[in-house]
C-alpha cells in the first residue's frame, strides 16, 4: 500500500531544524525556527515554569482523562489573560474556551469545526482568507481542516510597510459576509508588520460592516510592548463585533514549546450560540485526539492564578522581550556599520516587532548564506533574533553584507 506514496515535502521551519542539527560544520547558527535563545545560547526553562512544576509534582493526586475542553482553571484564567478579570470588555456569558495542544492545535479544530458544520449549512466550502505571506503552517492548516484557502495582501514589499489599501480594497471587494479572516494579533509571523491603532479600528468597523469573522492567531502576546497593550488590536475588534475567535498559544511567553499548550476562544452573541458552539467544539476534539494532555496546560494556570508566580513570569517575559529587542538594535547597527552607499540599508527592520526580521532577502540569498556560511533561516529571509548573540552578530552580518 505504501509504495504508491510520494515522498512528501519537508517542512520549511521544522524540518530546517532537522537540517541544521545535520549540519556537522562548528560555526552553524540557526536563525530559523522562532525559539527563544537567551545570551548564554540555551533555550531556557522559565523559574515561574519550574516553581509551578516542582507544586504540581507534590500536588498531582492522579493521571486521570482531563475533560475534552481541558482544564476549566486554564482556560478561565486564557479568558481573563485575553480579555480581563472583569466583564469590561465582553461579557463571561458570550464565551467560551477549550484547551488545546498548542496554537497549532487551536487552529486545526476551530477551522475543523467550521468546515464540518459551514460547508454543509452553505452548500459550498466555508473560505478563510490569510495574509500574504503568512505563518507557512496555516495553509496546511486550513487546507487539512477543509477550507477554502485565499489570500489577502498584507506587505507592500518596496516601502517594507503595510499594504493597507490593498488589504482594504480586499477586504471591501472580494471578501464576503461569513467568510472567516486571519489577523495577527500582534508581532505579525513573519513581517513583524502590525496595524495602527487608527487602522485596527477601521478594519473592526469593516468586520461589522461587512460580516466577515476574525479569527485572531495569538502566539507572540507579550513580545511587542506588554501583556495587555499587545491585545489592542484585539480589544478594539471586541468592542465593534459580535462574534469572534481567538487561538492563543503560550509556546513563546511561557518557553512552553515542547509541552503544547494553547486554547481556542469563541465570542458569540448571546450565551445560547455560545454554548452551541462549545459543543461543536467538543465534537471536533473528541474525533481528533478525544481530551487534550494535562502538564503544559497545568503549569499555565498555575502560574496565572498565583500573584507571586505570575509576577515571576510577567519579569521573565519582559527579559525575553528587551533581550529580542536589543538583538534587533544590534543588528540594525551591525548591518549598517561602515555601510558602502552600493549595499543596501536595513533600517527598514526597526519598525518591525518581536521575534523576527524580516530581512528582505531572496531565496537565493538565504540558500547562500546556508550553503557558504552555515547560517539557517526560513525561506522567506526571517531571522529569528533570539538566535542571534554578541558573539555571533558580526559574523551574521558581515554574511549577509557580503550578499550584495
Ligand atoms: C515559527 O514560526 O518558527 C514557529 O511558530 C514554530 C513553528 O511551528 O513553525
Amino acid at each position: 500500500m505504501f509504495e504508491s506514496m510520494l515522498m512528501a515535502p519537508s517542512d520549511p521551519i521544522l524540518g530546517l531544524s532537522t537540517i541544521f542539527r545535520n549540519d556537522i560544520r562548528k560555526k552553524k547558527i540557526n536563525l530559523g525556527i522562532g525559539v527563544y535563545i537567551n545570551e548564554h545560547n540555551e533555550a531556557p526553562i522559565l523559574e515561574s515554569v519550574k516553581h509551578a512544576e516542582d507544586f504540581l509534582l507534590k500536588k498531582e493526586m492522579n493521571k486521570n482523562y482531563l475533560n475534552i475542553e481541558g482544564i476549566h482553571a486554564f482556560n478561565n484564567a486564557t479568558q481573563s489573560l485575553l480579555f480581563g478579570q472583569d466583564e469590561s470588555i465582553i461579557s463571561k456569558e458570550r464565551i467560551r474556551t477549550v484547551q488545546a495542544p498548542g496554537g497549532t492545535g487551536a487552529l486545526r479544530i476551530i477551522s475543523e469545526c467550521i468546515a464540518k458544520h459551514f460547508n454543509i449549512y452553505f452548500g459550498r466550502k466555508q473560505r478563510i482568507w490569510i495574509s500574504d505571506p503568512t505563518w507557512v503552517n496555516h495553509k496546511n492548516i486550513f487546507i487539512a481542516s477543509g477550507l477554502e484557502l485565499h489570500t489577502y495582501p498584507y506587505y507592500n514589499q518596496y516601502k517594507h510597510a503595510l499594504d493597507f489599501e490593498k488589504f482594504l480594497d480586499t477586504l471591501n471587494c472580494s471578501v464576503k459576509a461569513t467568510d472567516i479572516v486571519l489577523l495577527h494579533c500582534c508581532c505579525h509571523n513573519p513581517t513583524g508588520i502590525d496595524p495602527t491603532i487608527e487602522q485596527w479600528k477601521i478594519l473592526s468597523e469593516n468586520s461589522e460592516k461587512n460580516g466577515w469573522i476574525p479569527l485572531f492567531d495569538l502566539a507572540y502576546q507579550g513580545f511587542d510592548t506588554d501583556l495587555k497593550n499587545d491585545l489592542q488590536g484585539l480589544h478594539i475588534f471586541c468592542k465593534h463585533n459580535s462574534e469572534l475567535i481567538v487561538c492563543n498559544s503560550y509556546s513563546k511567553n511561557f518557553g512552553l514549546y515542547n509541552e503544547r499548550v494553547g486554547a481556542c476562544t469563541i465570542i458569540a452573541q448571546n450565551n445560547d450560540h455560545a454554548e452551541r458552539a462549545l459543543s461543536q467544539l467538543k465534537s471536533t476534539i473528541r474525533a481528533n485526539y478525544s481530551n487534550p494532555p494535562a502538564h503544559g496546560a497545568s503549569i499555565v494556570s498555575t502560574i496565572l492564578t498565583n500573584p507571586i508566580l505570575y509576577s515571576i513570569w510577567e519579569n521573565e517575559l519582559k527579559c525575553m522581550r528587551e533581550h529580542i529587542k536589543n538583538m534587533r538594535f544590534l543588528l540594525i547597527q551591525n548591518l549598517n556599520h561602515n555601510n558602502q552607499h552600493n549595499k543596501p540599508n536595513f533600517d527598514f527592520i526597526t519598525n518591525q516587532k518581536g521575534m523576527f526580521a524580516y530581512m528582505d532577502l531572496n531565496s537565493n540569498q538565504v540558500t547562500k548564506l546556508r550553503k557558504n556560511s552555515g547560517i539557517y533561516l526560513v525561506d522567506s529571509g526571517r531571522i529569528n533574533l533570539a538566535g542571534l548573540s554578541k558573539q555571533n552578530i558580526q559574523y551574521v552580518c558581515e554574511s549577509i553584507r557580503d550578499l550584495f
